[in-house]
């Protein structure tokens, strides 16, 4: 098959060319964190810099399926309207040290955007949002972002002395709804053991609907990113993982996004959980970059629902992708029930000799769904960060 042309200017072509040989470490240590990703950050700072200058991040602002521009929820609106603003910084000159105690400081219920301006440092919290704290924003420095870590894994014992299962790994988990994240890096530092069982450690888990991430990274091995429910925009960010490391039943646009996988062996992308044919639920990537590190090869999804649904579109793949593509993880009825396309993508990995008989390579008219901030319903919630 002909390859799909790509949406990529000849220049960035070449950067990320350059990025995917130079074969530089991203490694995830339990200590030191941050010193350690410094390279691989740094590497998706330039690519993102270029990026913002070439394509104009916020380009979703015109991408309303009829030109009409945006009509914000009312709710929204009001929490707009009465904004206001937190400090955490650790050496105490904000309002408070930890991210924690400034969440807690928020009245229940709240219905103004509350902005929580976090300074640089690194926080060692367990952070959890709960619905009854909508409008969140944790905004953090571009130039030095805070990072939040944890390393909980699924097979910790919880307060109850019992395991804390995936769900509860996280080291920042939101079920409100409204949730914005700018500038912060989010990670789980426990590294995945092969053959191991219970080391799923997540470090975001979103659960609330209308959440929105620019400019983060996302850093763990094993299920990274609980994509759980709800509708969820995501621009900018750097997201990686080894095993399963984007996953759950969210409708999510990720755009300008920089999947690196640090797998070893073979392992998946993505396992998206559509479980039903009815359910509104699927992951869009757009604009993005599939790449890896660690040497292993990965499905860009395995089917974990049997309607799984994932689109990669411009997106750039290199030789991390494994030439099958998907995986039905070993039930086949899912073959005819998944919806795995593809549409113009480029690179190595995106060479669809190899691939599966029921990968769709999706027409114009069938990519259409899934290429606009309109997939996730933006217009009514997506807001200049
Ligand atoms: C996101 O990152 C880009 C490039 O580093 C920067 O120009 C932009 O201001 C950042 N956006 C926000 C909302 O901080
Ligand atoms: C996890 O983090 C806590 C707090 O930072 C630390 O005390 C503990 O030793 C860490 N556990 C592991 C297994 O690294
Ligand atoms: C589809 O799945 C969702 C989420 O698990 C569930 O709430 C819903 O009832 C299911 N619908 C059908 C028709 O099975
Ligand atoms: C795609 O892969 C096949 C089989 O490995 C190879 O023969 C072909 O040259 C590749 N196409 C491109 C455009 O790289």
């Amino acid at each position: 098959m002909p390859m799909a042309s790509h949406s990529y200017n000849f220049l960035q072509l070449i950067l990320i060319f350059l990025l995917s040989f130079c074969n530089f470490s991203f490694t995830t240590s339990t200590h030191n964190q941050a010193s350690d990703h410094q390279t691989d950050y740094d590497k998706w700072i330039s690519w993102n810099v270029r990026n913002h200058k070439t394509k104009q991040a916020l380009s979703w602002q015109k991408q309303s399926v009829n030109g009409a521009g945006s009509v914000l929820d009312d709710k929204l609106r009001i929490a707009e309207m009465n904004k206001m603003r937190i400090t955490v910084s650790q050496d105490g000159s904000g309002d408070f040290r930890t991210i924690k105690e400034a969440v807690n400081s928020i009245p229940l219920r709240n219905t103004r955007r509350v902005i929580l301006m976090i300074k640089p440092g690194i926080y060692r919290e367990k952070i959890f949002v709960p619905k009854t704290l909508p409008f969140i924003t944790f905004l953090g420095d571009a130039s030095n972002p805070p990072t939040i870590t944890g390393n909980d894994t699924a097979s910790v014992a919880g307060k109850d002395g019992r395991p804390l299962k995936t769900f509860q790994s996280a080291t920042v988990a939101v079920d409100a709804n409204y949730f914005v994240a700018i500038n912060i890096k989010f990670e789980n530092s426990v590294p995945h053991v092969i053959g191991s069982r219970g080391g799923q450690a997540v470090a975001v888990r979103i659960s609330g609907t209308k959440a929105a991430f620019y400019n983060c990274s996302f850093y763990g091995d094993q299920d990274t990113l609980y994509d759980h429910k709800g509708l969820h925009y995501f621009n900018n960010c750097f997201i990686q993982g080894s095993v399963d490391f984007i996953f759950g039943y969210g409708r999510s646009l990720y755009e300008n996004c920089y999947l690196n996988s640090i797998a070893k062996k073979k392992a998946s992308l993505t396992a998206q959980k559509r479980s039903n044919s009815s359910l509104e639920s699927g992951f869009s990537f757009k604009d993005s970059v599939v790449t890896g590190s660690s040497g292993g090869l990965v499905y860009l999804g395995r089917a974990w629902g049997d309607y799984s649904r994932v689109v990669f579109s411009y997106t750039f793949m290199d030789k991390v992708v494994l030439p099958q593509g998907w995986s039905d993880w070993g039930d086949q009825k899912r073959d005819a029930r998944v919806y795995y396309g593809e549409y113009k993508c480029s690179g190595p990995g995106a060479n669809l000799t190899g691939r599966v008989a029921w990968a769709r390579i999706l027409t114009d008219e069938e990519a259409q769904p899934f290429i606009g901030t309109y997939y996730v319903e933006g217009d009514t919630w997506l807001i200049t960060p």
